[in-house]
C-alpha cells in the first residue's frame, strides 16, 4: 500500500494544478495517472484561455459572458469565483514559462472566441493545451512531486454507511499497467479526481480512446451525484472522417463557415445576425447540422471552413497547427482549399457535483476539470473557458484537500441540497443489472467497501482501502480467467446508440431507444471476458474496465437528456422547443442509489455575493 497526504487521480491540466497547489500547502502529495502525464488530453486542446487581462476588459465581464453563454443554467458563485480567479492564475503559468503568442510590444496576444463580448482568448499558437501541460509537468517535476504513472484508478475506497454524506473517501485502487500489479493508495486528506472527459460514450468525438468518464463513474457509484449530465457540447468543426478537432481560434482568426451553396450560412440563414461564425458553439453546431437536414450540406454531411483569406504569413504564425492536421487527417491543404467540418462531441459540461473549492458532498473526495460539475458551463460551455477552468478549480481543490483555510463555500452539495424529486419514466429498469451474484460483478453494481463488519463492528479506515484493494484483485482475475464476449462489441454499441440518439437534436423515441441499447448492452458487458492473459501492458483489459465507465455516464446522459424536457444551451428537444425558465432553472442530479438510479432537481443559483443575473434571451 502507498500511503501520501492528498492523492490526485489523473494528470492533465487540472490534476497537475491541483498537485501543484497541494505541494504550496506542505501537502506529500501524488499523482496516479492512466497516462503519463504529457500524454493527457489537455494537451489536444487548440485555441486558447480566456481571462479579462486587458484594460477594457474586467471579470465581470468575463462572468456575464459565461452566464450567458451557460443559457443561465451555471451557478452565479462558481462563474464569479471562476472569472475573478482566472486572471491570476493566466499570469502565474506565464511567469511559469508558458510560451504564450505575443503582440509586437511584447504583451500576450489575446483573440476573439466564440460568445465573448471582449477578445479575452490567450494562445499559444494553435497547440495551447500541449503548452500548457508542459508547463506545468515542468512545475510538478521541480517539486519532486511523486507521479505514479501508467498507473490506472479503478475504484475508490469509501465507508458504506447508507447517507452518501455521512461516507468518507480514504484513498483509491489502481492497476500498474506495465505489471498487472492491483494497489492501494492511502490518502491521509483526501483523493482528487481530475480523470478528465467521457467523450467515448460518442463515436464521433474529438476526446482520445482514453477519455471514458472514470472519475465520474466511481464517484457516481460511490454515492456522488451526477449534475446536469445530459449537457454535452458538440464542437462545430471537427473533421468529418476522424473527430480531429479543428480550432475555434480559426473562426477567432476570421475563418468562414459556407454551405453547399456557397452562402456564408450563419448570416445569410439568420442563425446569428451579430456575431455569424463566433455564436457559440451549441448555436453554430445546431446551424451546420440544419443546413445538412435541408440539404445544402457538402455531401449531404460537412459544411466548409475557409482560412485562406488570411494569408499564409497569419495562418502560419497563429495556426500552423490547423495546416498540419488537416492535410495528416483529411488530405486537405488549409492555405489552398476550404476543410470540410462537422459537429462533433467535445465536452461535458455536466459531471460530479462539487462546490466552489472541488468537495463532493463525500468527505475527503474532490473532483476538479472536465470531470466535475461546479456549475461554471451550465448548458453551454464557451471556447477557451475550459483550460481557465481546470487552472482555476484544479487550484482550489489541491489547496482545500491540504488542509488550507478556505472561504466557505455558497454551492450546497449531496442529497440534502435537493429542491424536489424527479419524475422521470424511462422504459426499462436503469442501473446495474442484477445478476445475483456477489460485489465483483463486472457491472459494476457494487459499493466499494463496508465499514461495517457482518457482526456491526465498525472497521478501521485502512480496512476500507484493503477491503477495496482485494475486491479488484478478484475482479482482474476473474476478467482474465473467464470466457466470454470482447468489451470493444458492448462499447461499441454505447456509442453508436449515443451519436445516433443522443447527439445536437433529441427526440423523446430517440432516448427511449437509446436507454433500451444501453441496457442490453449492460447484459452483455455481464459476459465480458478479456482473452489476453497478459499482465503486461494489457490493454484490453485496461479497455474493458474502462468500457464499465462509459456504459454508467452515457446512461447518465441519457436519463438527464429524458428528463429535461424544454431546449437549453446544448440540449434540444424535439417535443419542447422553448426554454422554459418557470420550470427549468434547476440542476438535473442523478444519485446511483446503489444502482438504481435516482433523479432529482437542485436549484439554480442565479445570484452570487457580487450580484443577480437576470435570465435573458441569448441572442449572438
Ligand atoms: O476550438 C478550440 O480550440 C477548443 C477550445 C476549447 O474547447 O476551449
Amino acid at each position: 500500500m502507498y500511503e501520501h497526504d492528498v492523492i490526485v487521480v489523473g494528470a492533465g491540466g487540472a490534476g497537475l494544478r491541483a498537485a501543484i497547489a497541494a505541494h504550496e500547502e506542505g501537502a506529500d502529495v501524488a499523482l496516479v495517472t492512466k497516462l503519463h502525464p504529457v500524454r493527457s488530453h489537455t494537451g489536444a486542446a487548440e485555441g486558447g484561455i480566456n481571462a479579462a487581462l486587458r484594460e477594457g476588459d474586467d471579470w465581470e465581464l468575463h462572468a456575464y459572458d459565461t452566464m450567458k453563454g451557460s443559457d443561465y443554467l451555471g451557478d452565479a458563485p462558481a462563474i464569479d469565483t471562476f472569472a475573478q480567479d482566472a486572471p491570476e492564475e493566466v499570469i502565474q503559468i506565464e511567469h511559469w514559462g508558458m510560451p504564450f503568442s505575443r503582440e509586437e510590444d511584447g504583451g500576450v496576444s489575446q483573440r476573439p472566441f466564440g460568445g465573448m463580448s471582449f477578445p479575452r482568448t490567450t494562445y499559444a499558437g494553435a497547440e495551447t493545451g500541449h503548452h500548457l501541460l508542459h508547463t506545468m509537468y515542468e512545475q510538478v517535476v521541480k517539486r519532486g512531486i511523486e507521479v505514479y504513472d501508467e498507473w490506472y484508478v479503478t475504484n475508490l475506497a469509501v465507508t458504506d454507511h447508507d447517507d452518501p454524506e455521512n461516507r468518507q473517501c480514504h484513498g483509491a485502487v489502481a492497476y500498474e499497467i506495465a505489471t498487472g500489479t492491483v494497489e492501494g493508495f492511502w490518502a491521509r486528506n483526501g483523493v482528487i479526481l481530475a480523470t478528465g472527459g467521457l467523450g467515448q460514450a460518442f463515436d464521433h468525438t474529438t476526446n482520445a480512446v482514453a477519455n471514458t468518464g472514470d472519475g465520474c463513474a466511481m464517484a457516481y457509484r460511490a454515492g456522488v451525484p451526477m449534475e446536469d449530465m445530459e449537457m454535452i457540447q458538440f464542437h462545430p468543426t471537427t473533421l468529418p472522417s476522424t473527430g480531429v478537432l479543428i480550432s475555434e481560434g480559426v473562426r477567432g482568426e476570421g475563418g468562414i463557415l459556407y454551405n453547399d451553396e456557397g452562402e456564408r450560412f450563419m448570416f445569410e440563414q439568420g442563425y446569428a445576425n451579430n456575431d455569424g461564425e463566433l455564436a457559440s458553439r451549441d448555436v453554430v453546431s445546431r446551424a451546420e447540422l440544419t443546413e445538412v437536414n435541408e440539404g445544402r450540406g457538402i455531401e449531404d454531411e460537412y459544411v466548409d471552413l475557409d482560412m485562406r483569406h488570411l494569408g499564409e504569413e497569419r495562418i502560419l504564425d497563429r495556426l500552423e497547427n490547423i495546416l498540419h492536421l488537416a492535410e495528416d487527417f483529411e488530405g486537405v491543404d488549409g492555405l489552398d482549399e476550404p476543410m470540410p467540418v462537422k459537429p462533433g462531441q467535445h465536452y461535458a459540461m455536466g459531471g460530479v457535483e462539487t462546490d466552489e473549492n472541488g468537495e463532493t458532498c463525500i468527505d475527503g473526495l474532490y473532483a476538479a476539470g472536465e470531470t466535475a460539475c461546479v456549475s461554471l458551463h451550465g448548458a453551454n460551455r464557451l471556447g477557451g473557458n475550459a483550460l481557465p477552468e481546470l487552472l482555476v478549480f484544479g487550484a482550489r481543490a489541491g489547496h482545500h484537500a491540504a488542509g488550507k483555510d478556505m472561504k466557505t463555500a455558497e454551492i450546497q452539495t449531496g442529497p440534502s441540497a435537493r429542491s424536489e424529486p424527479g419524475d422521470v419514466a424511462p422504459p426499462i429498469e436503469p442501473g446495474a443489472v442484477d445478476t445475483g451474484s456477489d460485489d465483483v460483478a463486472a457491472d459494476g453494481g457494487e459499493r466499494s467497501s463496508s465499514d461495517l463488519r457482518t457482526d456491526g463492528a465498525m472497521v478501521e479506515p485502512k480496512e476500507t482501502l484493503e477491503h477495496a484493494v482485494q475486491q479488484e484483485r478478484t475482479r482482474v482475475e476473474t476478467l482474465l480467467e473467464d470466457d466470454g464476449i470482447n468489451h470493444a462489441e458492448v462499447r461499441s454499441n454505447v456509442q453508436q446508440t449515443m451519436t445516433e440518439n443522443v447527439n445536437v437534436f433529441r427526440e423523446e423515441a430517440g432516448l427511449h431507444q437509446a436507454l433500451h441499447d444501453l441496457r442490453q448492452a449492460r447484459e452483455r458487458y455481464e459476459n465480458v471476458a478479456v482473452s489476453d492473459p497478459s499482465r503486461t501492458y494489457n490493454t484490453d483489459l485496461i479497455h474493458t474496465i474502462e468500457t464499465r465507465n462509459v456504459l454508467d455516464v452515457a446512461e447518465a446522459i441519457t436519463l438527464g437528456a429524458l428528463a429535461r424536457e424544454e431546449f437549453r444551451g446544448a440540449h434540444w428537444r424535439a417535443e419542447f422547443q422553448q426554454r422554459r425558465d418557470q420550470e427549468w432553472i434547476k440542476h438535473t442530479m442523478l444519485a446511483w442509489n446503489d444502482g438504481d438510479p435516482e433523479l432529482y432537481y437542485k436549484p439554480v443559483l442565479l445570484e452570487s455575493e457580487h450580484k443577480e443575473y437576470e435570465p435573458k434571451e441569448r441572442s449572438y
